[in-house]
């Protein structure tokens, strides 16, 4: 199976570190991964021209990092969202990129998903109620949700459980 791990953090941490967890059980199980730092790139929020549904034909008219997401998004058989908390929201990067795949609409391809999120205090509800809607919307289906909170990053123990999860899929 393609994996695309979408990292909606701005820094190489404790996001990372699940997500580099996550990449590690996938590979054993015999998956292909690729992990877009979103985090680290410049994208921009949706200007809801319409362009990418009429003239555009699912393309976006505005020509940023959202390219460097698309093959991936469109190509991979099961999205991974990542992110830490921010004001209780997954980063503004990710969710620029969640809006502007409006242009598509639904992957193409994916039919799983899974969402790592890491806080210094919790405060997941709302990252975990999206991304739940937004699965259900576009009807793929959840594998997972891991969190890690506060000394839980980066610890051994929280890095092994993703681990473990993603070689069982
Ligand atoms: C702008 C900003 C907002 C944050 N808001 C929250 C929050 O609402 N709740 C929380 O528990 N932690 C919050 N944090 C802490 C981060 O979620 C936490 O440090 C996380 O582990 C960072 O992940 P990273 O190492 O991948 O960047 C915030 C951090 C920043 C920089």
């Amino acid at each position: 199976m393609k994996i695309a791990i979408l990292n909606g953090s701005p820094r190489t941490e404790n996001t990372a570190a699940m997500a580099e967890a996550f990449r590690q059980g996938a590979e054993a199980a015999g998956h292909e991964v690729e992990i877009l730092q979103v985090g680290k790139m410049k994208i921009n929020g949706c200007l809801a021209c319409e362009y990418c549904h009429t003239k555009g034909e699912g393309k976006c008219i505005q020509k940023d990092d959202l390219e460097k997401i698309m093959p991936a998004y469109l190509e991979s058989d099961m999205i991974v969202f990542a992110s830490p908390i921010y004001y209780f929201a997954p980063t503004a990067q990710l969710e620029a990129a969640l809006q502007r795949v409006y242009c598509i609409g639904k992957p193409a391809k994916a039919t799983k998903a899974a969402l790592l999120l890491s806080s210094g205090s919790g405060a997941y509800d709302a990252a975990i109620s999206q991304y739940k809607t937004f699965t259900q919307y576009v009807g793929i289906q959840d594998m997972g949700i891991y969190t890690a909170t506060g000394d839980e990053n980066k610890s051994e123990a929280k890095l092994a459980e993703i681990r473990e999860f993603a070689k069982t899929l």
